[in-house]
C-alpha cells in the first residue's frame, strides 16, 4: 500500500488513475494546479507523486524539483503528451523515476507503480541495513555502566584519533575484538577497512607471509603474487587477535615493522610502508610469558604504550542486568513467532551470582538460549542454560526456613501427600501410582500423616 498524489488537470486522467489505485487499496489525493500540489507535498508525505508535465499554473518540473528537494524519499512519474516529451526527459534527468504517455494505459501504469514501489521497498531495506551496520560500529552496542568500563569507553574516545599501536588484554569473551572495532570506527579510519587476524590461526611459518604478504616466486608454491593484512587493511585498522601465540622470531619483525613504520613483503627486497593502524589483543597474561620466555619484553613495551584491560565479567557483576536486556532486545527481535520482551527478577539474580568462565560471550549465549526456549513471555531461571541450575537452586533454598532435617522432610512428605491425594479428589489408587508406591503403602501413610482424605474428596 502507497500513499499517492496525482497532479493534473485532466480530470479524466486523475479519475482513472485515482479508480485504478483505489482498487489496489492505496491511498490517494487529487490536485488540479501545481500550486495546490505544492501546498500539500509541503505538509505530507508521498510515497509517490505521478504528476502531468503541463499544469495550468507552472510547470510540472518545477514539482519535480520541489520534491527532490524536499521529499527525499518520494518518487515521481510524470505524465506527458507526446508534444512535452523533451520536457519528459529533462524530468528524468533531473530525477524522476519514469514517465508516461498519453493517452494512458492502464497496464504500463500498472507496471510502473509496481517496479516504483518495489524500489522504495528496497531503498528502506538498505535504509534499515545501514543504520543497523551503524548501530553496531555505535558505543550503543557496547554496553557497561560500571565504572571501570565507563574509564574504558573514555579511553576509547581519547586515543581514537591517534595512530600508537594500542595493546588490548582481557580474559576470552570479554570484549577485546568490540574495543578494537569501537577503536577504528570512532576515528577518521573509519571509512578504511578493520581487519581482524587470529595469529593463532596460522602456522608458525605461514603467519608472516599471511601479514606482510609475499612476491610471486618468493618461496616454494608461492605461484603468484600475495596481499598481506597489513596491506588489506591500509588507512585502517588490523587488529593482531592472540598476539601470545607467535613465536619470539616473528615478535621480533614485528617490532622492527613497529619502530621503523615499513615491512618486507616475503621475497622482497625494497620495503612497504606501513599504513595501517596495528591493535594488539591477548587473553593471556603477556607478562607472565615474558618471564617464561615466549613474549618478547620489547615487543610488550613497544605495544604497551596504550594498554587496555577489560576486566572479566565477575569483576563487574553490576553490568550483568544491562547486557542481559541488551541481548534479550537483539534475540527477540530475531524471532517472529513469539514475543520475549521480560526477565524476571529471581532470573537477573541468578545471572548476577554466576562467575561466567566464558565472559561476556557466554552471557551473550545464555540468553540466546533463553530467548529461545522460554516457555512465556518472560525468562525464568527454568529457561537458563544447565550451568545456572545450581545456582537457581541456591537462590531457592535461600528461602527455605533452617529446621532439622527429619522435620523437613516429615512436612515435604506430607505435602506431597495431600497435593497427590487432592489432584486424584481423593481416590487413593490414582494417588499411589502417581507417587509409584503401592495402594496399602499410601493407606499406611495416610494413617501414620493423619491425613483427612474424607475432607480432601470434598
Ligand atoms: N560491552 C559489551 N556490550 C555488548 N556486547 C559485548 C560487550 N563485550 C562483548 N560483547 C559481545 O560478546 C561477544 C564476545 O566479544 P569479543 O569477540 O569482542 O570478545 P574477545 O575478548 O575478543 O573474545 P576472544 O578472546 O574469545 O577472542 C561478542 O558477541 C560481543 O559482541
Ligand atoms: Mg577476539
Amino acid at each position: 500500500m502507497a500513499d499517492i498524489i496525482i497532479v493534473d488537470d485532466d480530470l479524466g486522467v486523475c479519475r482513472s488513475l485515482q479508480m485504478l489505485f483505489n482498487k489496489d487499496a492505496h491511498s490517494v489525493s487529487v490536485v488540479h494546479t501545481a500550486s495546490a500540489a505544492l501546498q500539500l507535498l509541503g505538509d505530507n508525505r508521498y510515497d509517490v507523486i505521478f504528476t502531468d508535465l503541463k499544469l495550468p499554473d507552472m510547470s510540472g518540473l518545477d514539482i519535480v524539483a520541489f520534491a527532490k528537494k524536499r521529499l527525499p524519499t518520494s518518487e515521481i512519474i510524470v505524465i506527458t503528451g507526446y508534444a512535452t516529451i523533451e520536457t519528459a526527459v529533462e524530468a528524468i534527468k533531473s530525477g524522476a523515476y519514469d514517465y508516461l504517455t498519453k493517452p494512458l494505459s492502464i497496464e504500463k501504469v500498472r507496471i510502473t507503480l509496481k517496479r516504483v514501489m518495489e524500489k522504495i521497498e528496497l531503498t528502506r531495506q538498505v535504509d534499515v541495513l545501514r543504520r543497523q551496520l551503524h548501530d553496531s560500529i555505535n558505543f550503543e552496542n557496547m554496553i557497561g555502566s560500571s565504572t571501570k568500563m565507563q574509564e574504558i569507553f573514555k579511553t576509547i574516545r581519547q586515543i581514537a584519533e591517534g595512530d600508537s599501536t594500542v595493546l588490548i588484554t582481557g580474559e576470552s569473551g570479554t570484549g577485546k575484538e568490540l574495543v578494537a572495532r569501537a577503536i577504528h570506527y570512532n576515528s577518521q579510519r573509519r571509512s578504511s577497512p578493520f581487519v581482524a587476524v587470529n595469529c593463532a590461526a596460522f602456522s608458525r611459518e605461514l603467519i608472516e607471509s599471511e601479514l606482510f604478504g609475499h612476491i610471486k616466486g618468493a618461496f616454494t608454491g608461492a605461484i603468484k603474487e600475495k596481499t598481506g593484512f597489513i596491506e588489506m587493511a591500509s588507512g585502517g585498522t588490523l587488529l593482531l587477535d592472540e598476539i601470545g601465540e607467535t613465536t619470539t622470531e616473528f615478535q621480533v619483525k614485528l617490532l622492527r615493522v613497529l619502530q621503523e613504520g615499513e615491512y618486507y613483503k616475503v621475497g622482497q627486497t625494497s620495503p612497504s610502508k606501513m599504513k595501517s593502524r596495528i591493535i594488539a589483543a591477548s587473553n593471556r597474561n603477556l607478562e607472565k610469558a615474558i618471564s617464561e620466555g615466549t613474549f618478547r619484553k620489547d615487543l610488550f613495551y613497544r605495544l604497551n604504550v596504550i594498554s587496555i584491560h577489560i576486566p572479566p565479567l565477575r569483576d563487574r557483576r553490576q553490568d550483568v542486568p544491562l547486557l542481559a536486556h541488551h541481548f534479550i532486545k537483539k534475540y527477540a527481535s530475531r524471532l517472529t513467532s513469539k514475543e520475549v520482551t521480560a526477565i524476571t527478577h529471581e532470573t537477573i539474580e541468578v545471572l548476577m551470582q554466576y562467575d561466567y568462565p566464558g565472559n561476556i560471550r557466554e552471557l551473550e549465549n545464555a540468553i540466546e538460549y533463553a530467548v529461545t526456549f522460554a516457555a512465556s513471555s518472560q525468562i525464568t531461571p527454568n529457561d537458563l542454560p544447565q550451568s545456572f541450575a545450581s545456582l537457581s537452586l541456591k537462590s531457592a533454598g535461600a528461602q527455605l526456613p533452617l529446621i532439622p532435617l527429619k522435620a523437613a522432610l516429615y512436612e515435604y512428605e506430607r505435602a506431597l501427600l495431600i497435593a497427590a491425594l487432592t489432584h486424584c479428589d481423593g481416590n487413593i489408587s490414582m494417588a499411589a501410582r502417581h507417587l509409584a508406591i503401592h495402594r496399602q503403602r499410601l493407606q499406611q501413610k495416610i494413617k501414620e500423616f493423619s491425613i483427612d482424605t474424607e475432607n480432601i474428596k470434598k
